[in-house]
């Protein structure tokens, strides 16, 4: 059963009563082009089938080598780009405390990542803290010839084998990559390093529920096995209700499809716990790089209320009418702490003293929300009960479907990503990479 619900009131008022009816033909296309597996980019479908497919034995596998480097590393340094990263921190960052970087002697490492950036001073900062602290790696790549994850592992590779010496950096050092191409493949074999495989058939940005996602959030103590059942259980919601009625993936693709095609170009993702940070910069680079091609495609943008109320807030209310929105609405927070009772009220806050403060930011929510739709943008909810591994299980997969499905509406592929490759060429060009 899954905890997770899509609500629609927000937007009803800006879409047709009858969008379901008038537009199944094309909403029940794209669903079968999907699960039938026959549409555009149909060889990168693996991610359908992972929470099903994912054995007893690879999570036994990865769950040793996530005890092997939380034994004797203090900081695990997870080294990718774009999908080969984004996952992993979007569930790890939601999942941890966000002071986590201050809590000493936790009973597992703490995950920095880099190889996302190509920033000197970046690596320059992050080798003073190697310095100190005991660490492993974890180097993922797809391709295996990524500049930026290639770059810092260079550096940090070395690094260990200085502190390590290169028997002991081998015991220290994880590869995630090809089943057979690429540089990191060539590398983790001449090594001997520890290597798990990223299919063939699933695409960085579609990966988190591969060893990629699974082994660092396993490092930083998270139960993998219940991240696989959200999934799980939001898979079998999506595969077995096949009528848009009932199918909370086909109804968000559809909706967002038809304001995309009625001026609402930007969809910002809202989340008001700020946890969610890293979540809402996963969905970016998963809607991003799918729908943005052939001059089209929902642009992703994304927004952490209330914070962003007092920055964006203006802009959402009465800028230009380009935007919807949808809210991450978690439910429930997982910790309580009352606000204190205070004798002289010189701050007036005593109304506010017998109520939770999720309470009060669930309130917040209500508000904006009213006063964003009658500023003109449309409001759709993504609620889950609370941030848990289960929850962001669901939601992993909810999104991945609906991206796919979104992709379909577009008629554009949403499994490959052409136009990344640009900045690539004029940058080998301008450092004269040789051919
Ligand atoms: O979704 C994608 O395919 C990309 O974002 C890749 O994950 C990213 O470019 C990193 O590629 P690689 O894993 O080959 O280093």
């Amino acid at each position: 059963m899954v905890t997770t619900r899509f609500i629609t009131e927000g937007a009803h008022s800006f879409l047709p009563q009858d969008l379901f009816i008038a537009e199944k033909e094309s909403i029940n296309n794209a669903y079968n082009q999907l699960v039938t597996k026959q549409g555009a980019g149909n060889d990168f479908l693996g991610w359908l089938s992972l929470p099903e497919e994912i054995s007893t034995d690879d999570i036994s596998k990865i769950n040793c080598v996530a005890s092997r480097l939380q034994a004797q590393s203090e900081v695990v340094v997870v080294i990718g780009i774009g999908g080969s990263y984004l996952g992993a921190r979007a569930v790890i960052e939601a999942l941890q405390s966000h002071f986590r970087m201050l809590e000493a002697n936790a009973d597992c490492p703490l995950v920095l990542f880099a190889g996302n950036n190509i920033s000197e001073d970046y690596l320059y900062d992050l080798q003073k803290v190697l310095d100190k602290k005991e660490y492993s790696l974890i180097v993922i790549s797809k391709s295996g010839t990524t500049t930026e994850p290639a770059i810092a592992f260079r550096i940090f590779k070395e690094h260990c084998e200085k502190k390590y010496g290169k028997e002991g950096a081998k015991k220290r050092i994880v590869a995630i990559t090809d089943r057979a191409r690429g540089a990191l493949k060539k590398s983790a074999d001449s090594e001997g390093y520890d290597t798990f495989v990223i299919p063939d058939d699933v695409g960085g940005r579609y990966s988190v529920l591969t060893p990629v996602g699974l082994l660092p959030i396993a490092v930083a103590g998270y139960d993998i096995q219940l991240l696989i059942k959200g999934a799980r259980d939001m898979r079998e919601a999506l595969l077995t209700q096949t009528h848009i009625d009932n199918n909370p993936a086909m109804q968000y693709a559809l909706i967002r499809n038809y304001l995309y095609n009625n001026g609402k170009r930007v969809e910002m993702m809202v989340t008001y716990e700020p946890r969610l940070y890293y979540f809402i910069e996963w969905y970016k680079q998963l809607f991003g790089e799918s729908e943005g091609k052939e001059n089209k495609g929902i642009f992703p943008a994304g927004a952490t209320f209330s914070t962003d109320l007092h920055s964006l807030g203006q802009y959402i209310q009465e800028g230009e009418r380009l935007l919807f929105e949808t809210v991450i609405s978690v439910e429930n927070a997982n910790h309580t702490l009352p606000i204190p009772f205070d004798e002289q009220n010189i701050d007036g806050l005593n109304y506010l003293q017998q109520k939770k403060i999720h309470e009060i930011n669930l309130t917040a929510e209500i508000g904006t929300r009213i006063a964003h739709i009658d500023g003109g943008v449309p409001n759709l909810r993504i609620a889950i009960p609370n941030i848990s591994e289960v929850t962001l299980g669901e939601l992993i997969y909810f999104f991945e479907f609906s991206c796919a499905l979104g992709g379909y509406l577009l008629n554009i592929n949403p499994f490959n990503q052409p136009g990344v490759e640009a900045y690539k060429r004029n940058m080998f060009k301008l450092l004269g990479k040789p051919e």
